[in-house]
Order: structure tokens, then C-alpha cells, then sequence
């Protein structure tokens, strides 16, 4: 098991974003979280991740408490996210943005600037973007951020990646060109995914396993096709009446 998450509550005020969550994710999984609107999938992620600290509960990384970290020791134990809205240092190169990356997410403090800058030429490649290494981030179109995410978390040579919805936003074409380089990142880096998608036909294709999250609280977790044909699954998406 790389990633357990036991028993996690994140509030905000009054709000129970994450209410009592436990789900793991075994080494080389891809393992999708979907739920509505405001379910509470990003701040679950963000907790994993360290931004938010969860109010109680415990997430362990190959059997190592981190729930209490901060989000850089975690990503250099091997766990990097994407952003739902894509982050980037806008006036910053595409590479140099990778090589930030590089640099700050992983525990080499003998990395010079020249090798981030080779690395991160070379995970601009992996996703597609190496042409564009010399533009500014604020120039890149919607799917070159998403693909120049995908690189920066490859940049901290992460075990776990944990992807916030790539496909917003995206036209169905770009969205299966964002589907194919997810797995084929995967399969070429032995990487395990933790995988948001709002959108639950592509989850449905790519995801060994589904967790589903519905006002804060895991209502479901199985199989996509078992998870898919849930009754209580299908009345969070679809109201009552359709269940
Ligand atoms: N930083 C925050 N401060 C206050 N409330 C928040 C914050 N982040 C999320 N929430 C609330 O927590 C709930 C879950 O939000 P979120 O995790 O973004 O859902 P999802 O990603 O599934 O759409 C929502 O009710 C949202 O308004
Ligand atoms: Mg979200």
C-alpha cells in the first residue's frame, strides 16, 4: 500500500469539506475521485498534499506519518499534484518553470541550475511542450499549462501524482490528447495516480478503481463500472428521481 488516508476530517468554519474519508491506493493504481460540485475532492487533495491540515485523521505514505508535514517535505518524500486551475510563475519561461520544480521539489541540494535545466528540458519533451520551452508561462494556451503542470510534477521525480481535474476546460479533443499522456506517463514512469475528474466518462476509462466523494463524505468505492451503476452514486449526480 503507498497512500493510506484513515479517517480524514478537513472543516472550514461551519463547513465539513472532508467528512471522515478513508480510502488507500496501492502502488502502480490509478485511482479516480469524483463526486459533484464542492464534494470536497480538492481539499481532500490538498490535505494529502500538506496545503490544508487535516482537523483529524491520519495519511501515511509507505507506512510513514505525514500527516503533520509541510507540503515540500512531502513532495520530496515523492508525492506532486497538478492544479485544478492551472498555477504557474507566469513571467517565467516554460522551462524555467520546470526547472523550478526540479530544483525545489525534490531533496537534491547538490542540483545545479544547468541540470534542472536539462531535466526540464527533457520533461517538456516527455509532455509535448518541448517547442515552447522559451515561452512565457503567461503565453501558453490552456492545454500547454495543464501539459506544463503534468511536467513541473514529473520535475520532483514523484512516485504519487495526484491530478486535479487535467480535462477542465479542454475541448473532447485536447481532453483525449490529455488522457492518452496521463497513461502513457504512467506506464512509462511506473507512477501511481490519484486521479480528480469531474467529468466521470473519462474516470470511467482510465481508473482501475473509483472512491466517490458526495458532500464532504466517500459514498462509494470500487470498480469504475460497479461504482457507475450505484443507486446512491447515481442520485448525487443525478437527483433522486434518475436512481
Ligand atoms: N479555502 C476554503 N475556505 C472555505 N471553504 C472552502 C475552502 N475550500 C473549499 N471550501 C468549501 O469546501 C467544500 C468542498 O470544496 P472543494 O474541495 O473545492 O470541492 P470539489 O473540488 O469537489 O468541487 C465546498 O463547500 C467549498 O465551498
Ligand atoms: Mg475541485
Amino acid at each position: 500500500m503507498l497512500l493510506k488516508v484513515d479517517n480524514v476530517t478537513k472543516t472550514f468554519g461551519g463547513v465539513h469539506a472532508v467528512r471522515n474519508v478513508s480510502f488507500s491506493i496501492n502502488k502502480g493504481e490509478t485511482v479516480g475521485l469524483i463526486g459533484p460540485n464542492g464534494a470536497g475532492k480538492t481539499t481532500l487533495l490538498n490535505v494529502i498534499v500538506g496545503t490544508y491540515k487535516a482537523d483529524s485523521g491520519k495519511i501515511e505514505l509507505d507506512g510513514n506519518d505525514i500527516t503533520t508535514k509541510p507540503p515540500y517535505k512531502i513532495c520530496h518524500l515523492g508525492i506532486s499534484r497538478t492544479y485544478q486551475l492551472p498555477q504557474a510563475f507566469w513571467d517565467l519561461t516554460a522551462i524555467a518553470n520546470v526547472a523550478v520544480a526540479g530544483l525545489c521539489g525534490k531533496h537534491r541540494p547538490d542540483m545545479s541550475y544547468g541540470d534542472a535545466m536539462l531535466e526540464a528540458s527533457h520533461c517538456l519533451e516527455l509532455v509535448g511542450l518541448f517547442g515552447k520551452r522559451n515561452i512565457l508561462a503567461r503565453d501558453l494556451t490552456l492545454y500547454e499549462l495543464r501539459t506544463l503542470g503534468l511536467a513541473r510534477a514529473l520535475a520532483t521525480t514523484p512516485r504519487l501524482v495526484l491530478i486535479d481535474e487535467a480535462m477542465a476546460g479542454l475541448n473532447p479533443g485536447e481532453a483525449l490528447r490529455a488522457v492518452k499522456l496521463i497513461r502513457r506517463l504512467k506506464e512509462e514512469y511506473h507512477l501511481t495516480i490519484f486521479w480528480i475528474e469531474h467529468i466521470m466518462k473519462i474516470i470511467m476509462e482510465a481508473a482501475d478503481r473509483v472512491v466517490v466523494l458526495n458532500y464532504g463524505e466517500k459514498i462509494a468505492e470500487g470498480p469504475p463500472k460497479e461504482v457507475i451503476n450505484n443507486p446512491t452514486v447515481v442520485e448525487a449526480y443525478l437527483g433522486k428521481k434518475h436512481a
